[in-house]
């Protein structure tokens, strides 16, 4: 018997070949059977989309493979070439632009329905989306949908963490049948008895119960029309729906179709409230859920709610139903109700269902079986209201068939009525309820279209876009009941209308919903006409779990007579034929008001407030502020309540400066601890009650133990005083990707918080196929405008500008730059001593700061002009920005100013920060589609999107944009000049303490500058090496800053004063030197009142120039130093070091005579550790118990003090 080896057309015969035994006689004798059996080998879905072909080398074309159409053909063959669907098999096309993590959010959510079908038009039948961390496939392709709903050896129900329906299991339908999975036992045994109670059998003798509520529902009706009143249409199909599955469920009457004011039955409120608790913990991810948190406690509580409803439910069905228990059959048609049956019915074994299952099966018959049928309802009265011929032919073919509104309706009847029964297919096709029915791969497999599916992969099947395929229907969104009379119908793909689904866990309840919402419908043709009164256009809800109306209000006419009616309708009279059924968009209420708040010392907090501020505009909040925490309502208790009141959204940037709150929420900060005292125990405040607010702390991890130290607390204080926390707090790390982590931080934030708020994305762009969330897609031709102007004066490409870069700055001239280091020193930095005539007018103290703003090197600057295409010298102006750009984009910072590209290039960008991941994906997006940029595209996008050792290389080698362009000089083509001001961000000045005193000369300042240098690797740092360049007689902009209350000198010459400063932290230290001098005031040991003493840790003894200025305030008396050297390896290297050292003399200082502390440095070098050297002097010199707390205190007094930096 001949082995043939089969393998998929592509893939090496030899490693993943499979050899089958074929024999023409054999049992693989037919092609049929051949491919069942490569299938089954090959883990091809459907067999019957498999060809052979004589193998041939996998870069043949699949065009030019021979095929291979007998058994015969194939055994004269040693090796067989496996298609599928005339296709090599391929992974899943889909998006692959979008923010890192986030994927695909915006192009799913929130207009789910819209936004599948604008996927599968753009990437065919089956398309792989990532959607917040989850991937996702989603198909509308018949074959698939048959394949992936079965049951089957490759796909199962199976609900995880990404499973649209984990809120479900979560919720009190736990085990249910809905949300257990097939290989569950409790999904056996649940399916096993409710399909008897759901079967055709058992409904027909409820068909008298549904006419029953459709009758009272029309009482209702005729209440609403006697009113003249319009109505949401949806909650009165609720009402319809829920108390026809109330009585048929548990055989009670809820009372919600008494009077038109009859309220919803408490029980629907536990159950939507079970439901949205459960959603926001599936949201907030297990960890969240692993820990005490207050929705849990709220949902378990609403639970034994729920559990007590079904417990005295199940009594009264006790006391009244049947009292005997029966075969499964004889139950489904002898019990009073479902639930009567669950308690009485028994199987093959006479065992009966599992106690444990009544309640979550009662739970989710309720739940599946009145929002599905409520959505249908509504949408078909929307049909009613939007094709009145066909309404009108309804109703005559049921006036035709003897039904009237005083006759009961029998199951025979309901049987019988053709053009209902089309009237209701042709609602689901277009409006089904159910729109996402997903299952997972149990294992690799290829499905029809040779398309890939890896294992554990979530298969989604759009009904929706399965119902409307064009591929499957024709004219497929024109509402024609009458299609369904046709033979094409007739004779569609079988797999082609699915509104239940299929397969064994396809809708167990569909005889149960059809004959309700026909009963339901009849009786309402018979006895109305309904006019739509909804303002504007009818929308979904995104946040519902079905697809149902969001606003459709309707108001009812009587119906006209049945002597009036017009049996010729019956002919269908094609007027509205060819009606195209309106397909809502998604929508939303209105939105509440946003306040985007910020407490910011150097501006990020206040960026980034900026942005998202930009970003609810584009979403669609109309009411957006952008305030300090200072000057926000939250600082007022007054505002705080009249804001509570009405529908907010707090977004709060906070930061933290050597583990305190920055000087605008010093305020803030203080109430909250007051208020926090007064709170007693885990009582709950109620300061913030009624406010949503989520928290964003910018934060540096440098600072170690005090890293997000304020943003916490803002975040655990307000939770506790009452606030709505509506999202976990993000933080960013300014020594890593801050706004990269703010932009995925809130690109989750909206993707969680959407839903509940309700965003209409259809307001905030014009085409809602653009990725809302990452600004790489957003942009447009449109949305950045240009002119180019002559210039008002002779160009002179040389000369600064006239304008400060920002504003608030002024122009400094250099009047000297030394260095410090000595010329041979092994020291990694240099340091520069700079001294600066000031602009009039600036003032300053000793101990301030001044913020430089820095100027590109004129090399790089110069090495991108040359590669960017542009005339370097053209003045132009931004005219026109529109709000998907990013507001810290220099096409936004520069709006409506006069600029040349090299002055662009010079002061205004930031051409050497590091590369953030939503700028290179917005490269990505501007590189030309060719095929001699699709490497360089796709590796821009890789960097962007996803975090791997060969992105680490990617950003090694390309660490800020112009690095990027000078090593890819062919990426200068993607960018035309907008497009280039949408990329760049705007540069942003540095801050350095001042090293001199104005005593001195108060038109001077001194800046002592440690160079980043290019010594180490091969990066300067931005501003420290632009004023290394500074020459004397250059312009530097510069600005005044205040370092707050403490850190200055005191006046008082008694006071001993110590200052502790390591590397550049000297700087603001010759400062207090120059000042102590220009008083004439002494050190103790040089005969002065108190000690004035530096201790000083550096790297090297190699600076000449420091030491010989430092050695001249020794040698006039106004200092004494220690200094350590880190290079020494000596016990002793660094300054905290030298402070144990002084320890008896500092204790003393401190405790006895009012001393003072002050330290300077880098974060790293000295921060914690000078504190820890006091914390260890108060312990072991003052034998203090609580040392830390001792060194808080003294920093409240302002005797002890840091000026750090990063
Ligand atoms: C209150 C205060 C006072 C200060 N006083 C002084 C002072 O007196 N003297 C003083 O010298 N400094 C002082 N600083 C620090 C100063 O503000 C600057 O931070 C410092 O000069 C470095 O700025 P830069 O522009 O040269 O370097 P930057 O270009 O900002 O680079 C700084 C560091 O960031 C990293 N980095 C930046 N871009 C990239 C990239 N593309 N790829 C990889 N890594 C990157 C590098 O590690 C680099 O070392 C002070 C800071 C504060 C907050
Ligand atoms: C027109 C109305 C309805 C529609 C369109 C509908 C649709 C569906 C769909 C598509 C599924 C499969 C879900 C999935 O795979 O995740 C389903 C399952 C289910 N439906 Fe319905 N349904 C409707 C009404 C009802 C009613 C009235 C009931 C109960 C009385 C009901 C009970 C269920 C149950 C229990 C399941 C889970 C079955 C299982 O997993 O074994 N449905 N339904
Ligand atoms: C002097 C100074 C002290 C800082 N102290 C801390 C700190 O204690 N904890 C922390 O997480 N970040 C600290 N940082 C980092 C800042 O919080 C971080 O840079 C933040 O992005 C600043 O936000 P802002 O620009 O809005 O003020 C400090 C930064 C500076 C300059």
């Amino acid at each position: 018997m001949p082995t043939i080896v089969f393998h998929l057309h592509g893939k090496s015969a030899l490693t993943h070949g499979v050899s089958i035994d074929v024999q023409p006689d054999s049992t693989l004798s037919t092609l049929h059977d051949l491919q069942k059996t490569v299938a089954d080998k090959l883990s091809i879905a459907l067999p019957s989309s498999i060809s052979f072909h004589a193998s041939a080398d996998e870069d043949t074309t699949t065009r030019d493979l021979k095929l291979l159409e007998t058994v015969e053909a194939i055994v004269k063959e040693g090796r067989v070439a496996v298609l599928v669907s005339g296709k090599k098999v391929h992974p899943v096309p889909g998006p692959t632009g979008g923010l890192p993590f986030i994927g695909g959010y915006s192009e799913i959510y929130p207009d789910f329905i819209g936004n599948y079908h604008r996927l599968f038009r753009k990437y065919g039948h089956v398309v792989h989306v990532w959607y917040l961390g989850k991937s996702i496939y989603l198909t509308d392709d018949p074959d698939c949908a048959g394949v992936v709903l079965k049951e089957s050896e490759y796909f199962t129900k199976k609900i995880d963490e990404n499973s649209p329906l984990a809120p479900f299991k979560l919720s009190g339908f736990g085990k249910g049948i809905f949300t257990s999975d097939s290989d569950d036992w409790e999904w056996a045994e649940g399916h096993k008895f409710m399909m008897t109670a759901m079967g055709a059998k058992a409904m027909r003798g409820y068909v008298r119960i549904m006419d029953h509520s459709a009758k009272r529902l029309i009482k209702c009706f005729d209440d609403m029309h006697a009113k003249g009143k319009s109505f949401d249409a949806f909650s009165w199909g609720m009402r319809g729906a829920a108390q026809t599955i109330g009585e048929v469920l548990i055989g009670v009457d809820l009372k919600m179709l008494e009077n038109a004011e009859s309220p919803i039955a408490d029980v629907f409120h536990l159950l939507a409230r079970n439901l949205t608790l459960a959603q926001t913990l599936v949201r907030r991810g297990r960890l969240y859920r692993a820990l005490p948190n207050p929705e849990d406690r709220a949902k378990r509580a609403t639970e034994r709610e729920i559990d007590s409803w079904i417990e005295v439910q199940k009594a009264n069905v006790i006391e009244t139903g049947c009292s005997q228990d029966m075969p499964l059959q004889e139950a489904a048609v002898n019990t009073s109700s479902v639930l009567d049956y669950m308690l009485h019915a028994t199987d093959e074994d006479g065992k009966k269902m599992n106690l444990n299952l009544v309640n979550s099966n009662i739970l989710t018959f309720l739940g599946a079986g009145q929002v599905t049928s409520s959505s249908v309802l509504s949408w078909l009265w929307f049909c009613l209201a939007t094709f009145p011929a066909k309404a009108r032919k309804l109703h005559a073919s049921l006036v035709a068939a003897g039904l009237s509104p005083e006759k009961e309706i029998t199951a025979e009847q309901l049987g019988k009525l053709e053009y209902l029964d089309w009237f209701v297919k042709e609602g689901q096709r277009l409006y089904n309820p159910a729109f996402q029915p997903t299952r997972q791969a149990r294992k690799d497999v290829i499905l029809p279209g040779g398309l890939f599916i890896p294992k554990d992969a979530q298969v989604t099947v759009s009904l929706h876009a399965l119902m409307v395929n064009s591929e499957h229907w024709k004219d497929p969104l024109v509402f024609n009941p009458d299609r369904w009379g046709t033979e094409e119908v007739k004779k569609r793909h079988k797999y082609a209308y699915l509104p239940f689904a299929t397969g064994a866990r396809g809708c167990i309840g569909f005889n149960f919903a059809l004959q309700e919402i026909k009963v339901i419908l009849t009786r309402v043709v018979l006895n109305f006409q309904i006019e739509n009164t909804t303002e504007g256009a009818v929308i979904y809800d995104p946040n519902f779990i079905v697809f149902k109306p969001l606003n459709f209000s309707m108001k009812l006419h009587k119906q006209i007579p049945i002597s009036e009616v017009k049996f010729d309708d019956l002919a269908d009279n094609h007027v509205e034929e060819k009606l195209t059924a309106p397909q809502p968009t998604v929508g939303t209420g209105s939105l509440p008001r946003f306040w985007a708040i910020h407490a910011s010392n150097t501006g990020s907090c206040e960026g980034m407030a900026g942005d998202a501020a930009a970003k609810a505009r584009q979403l669609g909040f109309s009411d957006v502020k952008v305030v300090s925490l200072a000057d926000s309502p939250l600082a007022d208790r007054e505002q705080t309540a009249a804001v509570a009141a009405q529908p907010n959204f707090f977004l709060i940037c906070v930061a933290t400066y050597n583990g305190e709150p920055p000087d605008s929420a010093l305020g803030f900060a203080d109430e909250l601890d007051a208020e926090m005292k007064a709170l007693k125990g885990d009582g709950e405040g109620t300061r913030f009650a009624g406010i949503n607010f989520c928290v964003f702390g910018a934060g540096n991890t440098e600072w170690g133990a005090t890293y997000q130290l304020f943003p916490n607390k803002v975040d655990s204080a307000m939770a506790a005083l009452g606030g709505n926390r509506i999202f976990p707090k993000g933080s960013g790390d300014a020594n890593a990707d801050q706004d990269g982590d703010f932009t995925e931080w809130s690109t989750k934030l909206w993707a969680a918080t959407a839903a509940s708020i309700g965003l209409d994305v259809s307001k905030s762009s014009g085409s809602t196929e653009q990725n809302l969330l990452a600004s790489t897609s957003s942009y447009t031709a449109q949305s950045v405008k240009v002119i180019f102007q002559p210039p008002t004066s002779p160009v002179c490409p040389a000369a600064p500008p006239s304008q400060p870069p920002v504003t608030e700055f002024a122009q400094a001239t250099v009047k000297s730059n030394i260095e410090l280091v000595d010329a041979d020193s092994p020291m990694p930095r240099s340091m520069r001593l700079i001294e600066l005539e000031i602009p009039q007018g600036l003032v300053y103290r000793e101990g301030d700061h001044l913020e430089v703003f820095p100027e590109n090197d004129p090399a790089v600057v110069e090495r991108l002009l040359a590669s960017l295409d542009f005339v370097a010298d053209a003045v132009f102006k931004v005219v026109e920005v529109d709000a998907s750009v990013n507001p810290r984009s220099l096409a936004a910072t520069l709006l409506d100013r006069q600029v040349t590209l090299r002055e662009l290039l010079t002061y205004h960008a930031d051409l050497s920060g590091p590369l953030q991941r939503s700028v290179l994906l917005m490269i990505s997006s501007f590189v030309p589609e060719d095929d001699k940029f699709a490497d360089l595209r796709q590796t821009l996008r890789r960097a962007g999107e996803v975090v791997d050792s060969a992105e680490e290389t990617f950003f090694k080698q390309n660490r800020n944009f112009a690095q990027l362009i000078i090593n890819h000089p062919i990426l200068a083509q993607a960018f035309d000049l907008p497009k280039l001001l949408v990329v760049l961000r705007n540069n942003q000045p540095r801050r350095y303490s001042i090293a001199s005193s104005p005593l001195v000369d108060p038109r001077v300042a001194k800046l002592c500058v440690g160079v980043e240098d290019s010594r180490v690797g091969d990066f300067e740092g931005l501003c420290s090496g632009f004023l290394k360049r500074t020459e004397v007689g250059h312009g530097v902009w510069v600005k005044h800053c205040s370092s707050g209350e403490f850190f200055h000198l005191p006046e008082d010459p008694t006071i001993p004063v110590t200052m502790v400063g390591a590397g550049t932290g000297i700087a603001p230290f010759l400062g207090f030197m120059e000042h102590r001098r220009a008083q004439g005031i002494k050190t103790q040991e040089a005969g002065g009142i108190a000690p004035f003493r530096l201790l000083y840790g550096t790297s090297h003894h190699d600076m000449d120039a420091l030491k010989s200025l430092v050695h001249s305030y020794i040698d006039d008396g106004t200092l004494i130093l220690d200094a350590v050297y880190s290079a020494d390896h000596s016990a002793r290297r660094f300054a905290q070091q030298l402070v144990i050292r002084y320890g008896v003399k500092i204790w003393d200082d401190l405790s006895n005579n009012n001393g003072r502390v002050f330290v300077c440095g880098s974060a790293a070098r000295v921060g914690a550790g000078v504190r820890n050297s006091l914390a260890k002097i108060g312990e072991q010199v003052g034998g203090l118990s609580d040392a830390q707390g001792w060194v808080g205190e003294l920093k409240k007094a302002g005797k002890y003090t840091e000026d750090i930096f990063g």
